[in-house]
């Protein structure tokens, strides 16, 4: 808008001037105007010059803005491997970089507007010596080229207005292009024109012959099958990178596959609206994000509208109320960056507390016990097993303690579906040899 309106303004005055001085001496002005097209000319090659400098100058500044993110995002880290320089030096290299495109540009607008004056100047220079010329044969009283000359600094003043605007614009238009490649990133999943709308699922799902692969090096899933009636537990097993995670992630649609079909409740999960399908499933995870405000708001992440006495039922029926009715102010107790950090347990408990409140059908729990002691291990499958009644669950884990409850089980290898087994003995044999090519540290000798 700024550019717009100066230029609006310099145009306007620029034919105004010109129409002045036409009036007092056509040749003059027509010598004057002879000048412009070189200021065009100008800014015209500097766009063409300096407009990919621009661009790659915010990406320069995004980039030394990027180490800081990352850095502030993990300290602990940087601190534990002692870090702290050489990320300082990736933040001073970065940042140098990006000051040295600036340097290039603020140079090269210098030039520019240098550029303009000069010739604006000429231009000057050349209708005073006509001018002179035309004073000394009398074509010409010394009065009106005076005037003349008044009003030729008025007509040049918008040319260099525009100068200094080519500079101005092509920022503008950097930023504008970052941030419209931005907005036209296609999202991974789209909903269709005619989703349908789902209160709540029965929780009967089905995969048909699912392949996936997150990009071009190879498929993660390969063809995977299997039907889950409603309300039952299924245990996932497998070696870590097997796929397990990414069949949760279908289940919720944050991806689609690439051939196959998922069904829930005998319907492609793509046919119904995202917001409604997602609405369909409580995620437990290994690491449970939390938010820097109160515990009760985290906990009602999925409810905002919740009442404190539903809050509180949630977290007593995950385990989680004692621990936070010690806190000295209790559910008001602020958590994450300000606030007080909780152990990986607790961070859990609350996680569990949330999917109490969301009291979604379908329940996924991706490993939701392998940052926890063993003796909070315990508390948290009481409380699990409370919120997997009448509902249809998916539990990824390794340790057998976590799968105990669980009716069918399904082994994942190198995205391939083994087994399905539903007895459990069979299974946990499956998942015994499965889980023993987890173990890292292999038993010495005088072990056996
Ligand atoms: N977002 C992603 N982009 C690309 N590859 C991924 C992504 N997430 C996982 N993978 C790859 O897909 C495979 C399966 O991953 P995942 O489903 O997370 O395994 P699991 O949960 O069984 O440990 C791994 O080889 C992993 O490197
Ligand atoms: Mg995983």
């Amino acid at each position: 808008m700024d550019g717009l309106v100066a230029l609006g303004s310099a145009g306007l005055m620029f034919l105004a001037m010109v129409y002045v001085i036409a009036r007092i001496n056509l040749p003059l002005a027509l010598i004057a105007l002879a000048v412009s097209p070189f200021v065009f000319v100008l800014g015209h090659t500097y766009d063409r010059r300096m407009g990919q400098t621009y661009v790659r100058a915010k990406e320069l500044e995004s980039g030394a803005m990027k180490v800081v993110h990352e850095v502030l995002g993990a300290v602990r880290v940087v601190k534990a491997f002692g870090r702290e320089e050489s990320e300082e030096r990736r933040f001073t290299q970065r940042s140098g970089e990006s000051a040295q495109a600036h340097v290039r540009i603020a140079a090269a607008e210098g030039v520019i507007v240098l550029a303009v004056n000069v010739t604006t100047t000429v231009g000057t220079a050349l209708v005073l010596f006509i001018g002179i010329r035309n004073v000394q044969s009398g074509a010409l009283s010394l009065g009106q080229l005076l005037v003349v000359l008044a009003y030729l600094t008025q007509l040049y003043r918008p040319l260099e207005t525009v100068g200094g605007l080519f500079a101005g614009l092509q920022s503008s238009f950097a930023s504008a292009r970052r941030a419209l490649e931005l907005l036209d990133e296609v999202p991974e999943v789209a909903e269709r024109s005619a989703a349908r709308p789902l209160k709540r699922a029965a929780g009967t799902i089905e995969f048909r012959n699912v392949s996936f692969s997150y990009n071009t090096d190879g498929p993660v899933l390969r063809d995977i099958s299997f039907s889950i009636p409603p309300k039952t537990r299924v245990g996932i097993v497998g070696a870590t990178g097997a796929g397990k995670t990414t069949i949760a992630s279908l289940l919720t649609r944050f991806y689609d596959p690439v051939s196959g079909q998922i069904l829930l409740d005998g319907i492609d999960v793509r046919d119904y609206k995202l917001a409604d399908l997602r609405n369909q499933f409580s995620i437990v995870q290994q690491e449970t994000v939390l938010f820097s405000t109160s515990i009760g708001e985290n906990i009602a992440y999925a409810r905002p509208d919740a009442t404190q006495a539903l809050i509180v039922e949630a977290a007593r029926l995950a385990n989680a109320h004692d621990f936070i009715s010690r806190l000295p102010q209790g559910y008001r107790t602020e958590v994450g960056e300000r606030g007080m950090t909780l152990s990986g347990g607790e961070r859990q408990r609350i996680a569990l507390a949330r999917a109490f409140l969301k009291d979604a059908p379908i329940l996924i729990l991706d490993e939701p016990t392998s940052s926890v002691d063993v003796a909070t291990e315990a508390a948290i499958i009481e409380a699990m097993e409370r919120l997997m009644r009448e509902r249809t669950t998916f539990i990824i884990a390794h340790r057998l303690t976590t799968l105990e409850h669980c009716e069918i089980f399904l082994s994942i290898e190198d995205g391939r579906l083994v087994s399905v087994r539903s007895d459990v003995s069979l299974a946990m044999r499956d998942a015994l040899l499965l889980a023993a090519g987890e173990v890292p540290i292999q038993r010495g000798k005088a072990d056996d």
